[in-house]
């Protein structure tokens, strides 16, 4: 049967085409647990308020329970059942159900205002679930980082072999970075947390509704203060769809840095076979294809941000249907993302880091040449003249194939007689490492306390954000 929620202006029937071109059905069913609790503490409050008698939205609320069971228990037929949207077919659904009482639902209610909520209840659901995710994946950083405490490997610029870091820092610049968006969804679940319900078609509604009670009911923080504003604005799912950008952005430079670690040439981690892919011609290979995958995702999810961005540009106020091309680009978002995440913590968790290997590349590159300029300038050359004499020598050594390390007091000096014995000590890895001693520095101890804070700040995040951590403390 036909769920249309129009008709009585009309002389002649919707051409049959108009009916698939425009139902959202096909993708906003899948916020039928919204809808029907939206409806619920909709009707509870017409009840409370005395617009309905309390009998009537008694048998309002248990007829939608009903469904609600129904539909979570497979129990629904929906097949071949024809309805412009959601909130039309859980309408339908309630009149076959209760009768005639059942049309009484959407009294002070417009589908406007339905939407919007049922929106915003879902994606505070799935922000909760993203969140979840993200602390699993900073656990495992910490993790890793204290795992490899000791492990050193060239820290690049350009790609190009720059200064020692240790593995745990480049961990915890990944764990920062998801810290961050960690702390964006908590500002976007905030503004989410308002209840749109009330606003009606655009301008509020006719009957002394209670709007508090069913923001409390749902579990809202506030209620939207203007009708119109809160009919038109889907400036939360926009930063949602901007904070998933970033995340996808941060998987996708790590898995960048996973496809290049993992080649021969750099050969710092290696996939574990359950995370990796083969050749269906090359019988040696071993791919990352994983990584890769994430890293392309990165684009869909950007495509999705500014698809929802230009809807929105240049939309009049209030509704305009428009706004139903919100639905997919955030659906696809919220599945790409849990996706990425759900693989992405695994294969983080099971990686092989070579350290050896990550050793050896330490002894390429001089890495330690900003060590011998530091040398210089704290012994009084000026800064700029040290780079010059350290980059000559660096030219020298790469001609006659020798590093740092290689040179004797003797040839120190025979470049500037600032050098003295102690430099033979200055060039050691270990000295260069343990020379960033400050804070946000590489230095062994305080990457140490940096590892200490890191766990103390994910806590005091998970603790301030109630809304995206329920269950609350770790
Ligand atoms: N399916 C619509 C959407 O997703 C629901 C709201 C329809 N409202 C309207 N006035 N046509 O936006």
């Amino acid at each position: 049967m036909s769920a249309k929620l129009w008709g009585g202006r009309f002389a002649r029937e919707m051409a049959p085409e108009l009916l698939g071109f425009h139902s959202s059905l096909p993708f906003d069913r899948r916020l039928y647990r919204e809808d029907i609790e939206g409806s619920i503490a909709h009707a509870r409050m017409l009840g409370r308020c005395g617009i309905l008698t309390a009998e009537e939205a008694r048998r309002l609320e248990e007829g939608l329970r009903q469904i609600l069971e129904d539909w979570e228990g497979g129990r629904l037929d929906l097949a071949g059942r024809e309805a412009e949207d959601i909130h039309s077919l859980v309408e339908s659904l309630l009149v076959e159900r209760v009768g005639e009482v059942g049309k009484k639902l959407h009294t002070a209610r417009s589908r406007n205002d339905q939407v919007a909520l049922d929106l915003r209840l879902y994606l505070k659901r799935a922000l909760a679930g993203i969140a979840g995710q993200l602390r699993e994946l900073e656990e495992v950083l910490l993790r890793l980082a204290e795992e490899h405490r000791e492990v050193v490997l060239p820290g690049y610029t350009h790609l190009q072999p720059a200064q020692p870091v240790l593995l745990a820092h480049h961990l915890l610049a990944y764990f920062e970075m998801f810290l961050r968006d960690l702390d964006r969804l908590g500002d976007c679940y905030r503004r989410a947390d308002v209840s749109p319900l009330g606003a009606g078609a655009l301008a509020g509604v006719t009957f002394p509704i209670d709007r508090e009670m069913t923001a409390r009911e749902l579990g809202f923080a506030a209620v939207a203060a203007n009708s119109m504003d809160a009919v038109s604005d889907r400036d939360f799912a926009v930063e949602f769809l901007a904070a998933a950008a970033l995340i996808m952005a941060h998987l996708s430079r790590f898995c960048e840095e996973l496809v290049l670690w993992s080649a021969a040439e750099f050969g710092f981690v290696e996939l574990d076979d359950a995370y990796a892919t083969g050749s269906s011609i090359m019988p040696q290979k071993k791919n990352p294809d994983v990584p890769e995958l994430i890293r392309g995702k990165a684009g869909r999810v950007y495509g999705h941000l500014m698809a929802l961005l230009t809807v929105l540009k240049g939309l009049p106020l209030t509704y305009n249907k428009d706004l139903q091309e919100d639905k997919e680009a955030l659906f696809d978002t919220v599945d790409t993302l849990r996706g990425c995440l759900g693989i992405f913590i695994p294969l983080l968790a099971t990686l092989r880091f070579n350290a050896a290997a990550m050793r050896a590349a330490t002894a390429r590159g001089f890495l330690n040449a900003t060590d011998v300029a530091d040398y210089l300038a704290r012994r009084g050359m000026p800064f700029r003249e040290a780079h010059a004499l350290v980059g000559r020598l660096v030219r020298s050594c790469l001609e006659a194939g020798r590093t740092l390390e290689d040179l004797t007091l003797e040839e120190w000096r025979a470049y500037s007689p600032l050098f003295a014995e102690d430099i033979l000590e200055a060039v050691k890895l270990e000295r260069c490492l343990a020379a960033r001693d400050v804070p946000g520095g590489t230095a062994p101890q305080r990457v140490a306390e940096a590892l200490a804070q890191a766990r103390r700040r994910l806590a005091e995040l998970v603790a301030a954000r109630p809304g995206l951590f329920p269950a609350g403390k770790s």
